[in-house]
């Protein structure tokens, strides 16, 4: 980058205005306009091309060796967003390139949403919907689309970071007893939701509603398997919020298809879009969203700025307010 030259961020979506209007008082900003993001050779011409920041999607482009080898002036990735599965971090850290995401901004909005899942799942919203639509409906029924209780039934939260303690929190609203297996005990949230730490296998056997919500990390892929839904109650529902990849997912659709599990309710996919044809999709016993946990306005435009502002720190010198390496900032 020259001297007092303004450096070049490129943002492979058009993100909130209400980010990449501060972005642009400090840098010249390319935002890909065009529909579905940035194709990856736009991106990876980005990055050849001077690129100091990028401002990126999580978890659709993919931040990695083959990337960063392109990016000769790559200063700080930053993600619209929480999760960092889709950026190689210990090669940017080697590299000395800032990674930083937007923690905080999204907790209680995908909390909202698992709940939105979990209910629609419980309750057949869906189908309920479709059936009113169709014109079948003809009188009420005492048969009719019965569901499963959410109040006085058990949660488990797999993960109990700061969306998994959201989710329970709202748990307490529902007289639910909430169970929580992840690799370290959380004391505060134990004490803010009276959740209690069991081991996976205990969580899945005992749970009514076992709800996704770690991290997507060498640990956590394929956490949830043939094995982990036979463990499962033959009327329990699986909510991810988290990641695709924490499940597998054809292994998830079989389960469906026989009845290991009686419904499922996904917002997350292994590979996003999910095709049309997949398996998964074509199970009856399941409710989608694509990938909307955070999808409000509000959260969006927080979400926009804070990514943003992550940029400019990074940019300017200055420690970014959510860096995901630590390690690449000496002060
Ligand atoms: C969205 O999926 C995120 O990682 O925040």
């Amino acid at each position: 980058m020259a001297t007092g030259a303004r450096p070049k961020v490129f943002c492979s979506w058009g993100f909130p205005e209400a980010g990449l209007a501060i972005l642009r008082e400090h840098a010249d900003v390319q935002v890909w306009d065009g529909p579905d993001g940035a194709p990856r050779d736009v991106l990876l011409d980005a990055l050849r091309n001077g690129a100091a920041g990028v401002l990126a999607l999580p978890p659709t482009d993919r931040l990695n060796v083959e990337a960063m080898d392109l990016a000769p002036d790559l200063k700080v990735i930053s993600g619209f967003g929480v999760g960092f599965d889709y950026v190689d971090v210990p090669e940017a850290t080697r590299r000395g390139i800032a990674v930083c995401n937007t923690p905080g901004t999204l907790t209680e909005t995908t909390a909202d949403q698992a709940w939105a899942l979990m209910l629609g799942a419980a309750r057949h919203v869906p189908e309920g919907d479709r059936y009113v639509r169709s014109g079948e409906w003809r009188k009420y029924e005492p048969a009719l689309l019965l569901g499963t209780d959410i109040h006085g039934a058990t949660l488990g939260v797999v993960g109990m970071g700061a969306i998994g303690t959201a989710v329970a929190r709202r748990a307490r609203g529902f007289g639910m007893r909430i169970l929580y297996a992840g690799r370290s005990r959380r004391p505060e949230a134990e004490a803010e939701t009276g959740a209690v730490h069991v081991p996976l296998d205990d969580l899945l056997r005992q749970s009514d509603f076992v709800s996704l919500n770690c991290a997507l990390t060498a640990e956590t892929r394929g956490l949830i398997g043939t094995r982990e839904l036979e463990l499962m109650k033959p009327t329990a529902i699986l909510v991810n919020t988290a990641r695709g990849g924490v499940v597998k997912q054809a292994e998830l659709a079989a389960a469906l298809r026989a009845g290991t599990i009686a419904s499922a309710a996904i917002d997350v996919f292994e590979v996003e879009p999910v095709a049309h044809d997949d398996a998964l999709v074509a199970c009856k016993n399941a409710v989608f969203a694509p990938h909307l946990g955070s999808a409000t306005f509000a959260t969006r435009a927080r979400m926009s700025r804070v990514a943003c502002e992550n940029i400019v720190a990074a940019l300017e010198g200055r420690r970014p307010p959510f860096l995901v390496n630590p390690a690449v900032w000496q002060e």
